[in-house]
């Protein structure tokens, strides 16, 4: 593909895609083209899991290193022996109770399966994500389609269409447009393989859930998600400004470690943004505290907070700040997922977190 061309965007119906969208974007993975589609976290950048050179191209089209293995989309639990040498019991009871959902699952990779997808490690990672268009796509093309998120490498992921065209746009073949994603994180990612079954990435399927269906989990410290997943570097969902985590177990005590933050960085001259509860940027007087603020929602509304989190640091980004404030939340369901993509973002080159 040329890479000055446009990429083709479709808009579609997210609950009922129209089938003539789904069928062009089926033609486009079948010829060996990149198509961005919506799934229920973020939206994802797909090729065809069987076609070698269209898999190296999302790795080129990201700037991804070929080190970082992608997750395979499927449209149900059946169609993982496509790709996976067997499926063991815990996995299989895990994708008969998420499925389709927001869980990736480590199995035994195929030998057939290029061994680009999985980076060369004899696992590949699977997926049968919910969203009507990302389900209507993989059940019309009949094929596992591989696809990270559609961002480029090490931005943070796409909850919408315009982001994918902000970062990719021109080098993807097809985009197909549906909206805001559901979730707004990526997939919980778990090892099954192992006993007890590891916790790589925390996501919308949380730890208690995981937890109901296998007993107890591990969760991998940081060290060892890296290298057992190694497209899971720390300054992974790095914005371009630099990001604070401020402390503090309340609301208020929160709001009060913002306003000396902001005063100190302030003297630097620095332009700074904001992304917070509404419990802690109530707290924040503008007049006194100046910040450009994006109010995530409420603490109450942790899948709110989620939905809306990556947006808001894209939108930071672009008003030019140089530093975001930003703190935790409570770490159950969902909340687990928020906090370690915000202490990702705020990690520091050398990996400290
Ligand atoms: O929600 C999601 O999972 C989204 C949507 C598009 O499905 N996809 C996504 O893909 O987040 P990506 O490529 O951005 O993140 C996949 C992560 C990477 O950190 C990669 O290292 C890890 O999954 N991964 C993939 N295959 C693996 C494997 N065989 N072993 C360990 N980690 C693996
Ligand atoms: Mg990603």
């Amino acid at each position: 593909m040329n890479p000055n061309s446009q990429s083709s965007l479709i808009t579609v119906d997210p609950f009922h895609p129209e089938p003539a969208a789904i069928q062009r974007a089926v033609e486009c993975l079948i010829r060996g083209g990149l198509v961005a589609f919506p799934t229920e976290t973020v939206y994802g950048l797909g090729a065809h899991a069987f076609d070698p050179s269209a898999v190296r191209r999302v790795f080129e089209v990201k700037g991804r290193p070929p080190a970082d293995p992608l997750i395979v989309h499927l449209a149900s639990i059946a169609d993982t022996q496509t790709v996976a040498a067997h499926i063991p019991p815990a996995a299989e009871a895990l994708g008969l109770r998420f499925w389709p959902g927001p869980l990736t699952l480590l199995l035994p990779r195929r030998s057939s399966l290029p061994p680009e997808v999985s980076a060369g490690l004899d696992t590949v990672a699977v997926r049968v994500p919910s969203h009507p268009v990302a389900q209507a796509l993989l059940q019309a093309a009949g094929l596992p389609v591989a696809a990270p998120s559609a961002n480029l490498f090490g931005h943070a992921s796409p909850t919408l269409a315009r982001h994918v065209i902000d970062d990719l746009g021109g080098r993807v073949d097809l985009i197909l447009d549906a909206g805001p994603t559901e979730w707004g994180v990526e997939s919980t990612i778990l090892d099954p393989l192992q006993s007890p079954p590891v916790l790589l990435r925390p996501g919308g399927i949380s730890i208690a859930e995981l937890e109901s269906v296998l007993g107890p989990i591990r969760i991998a410290a940081p060290a060892e998600r890296i290298s057992a997943s190694p497209g899971r570097q720390p300054r992974h969902y790095a914005p371009n400004a630099r990001l604070i985590l401020c402390p503090g177990e309340t609301p208020a005590d929160i709001a009060e470690s913002v306003r000396s933050t902001a005063r100190r960085e302030r003297k630097e001259n620095r332009r700074i943004g904001l992304l917070a509860a509404s419990e802690v940027a109530s707290r924040i007087e503008p007049s006194e505290t100046p910040v450009i603020l994006r109010d995530l929602g409420s603490i109450g509304d942790l899948r709110g907070i989620s939905r809306r989190l990556f947006a808001c640091l894209r939108e930071l980004e672009a008003e030019g700040v140089d530093i975001i404030l930003a703190h935790r939340l409570p770490g159950e369901g969902v909340g687990a997922a928020v906090n370690d993509r915000l202490t990702r973002a705020a990690a520091e080159e050398d990996g400290s977190v």
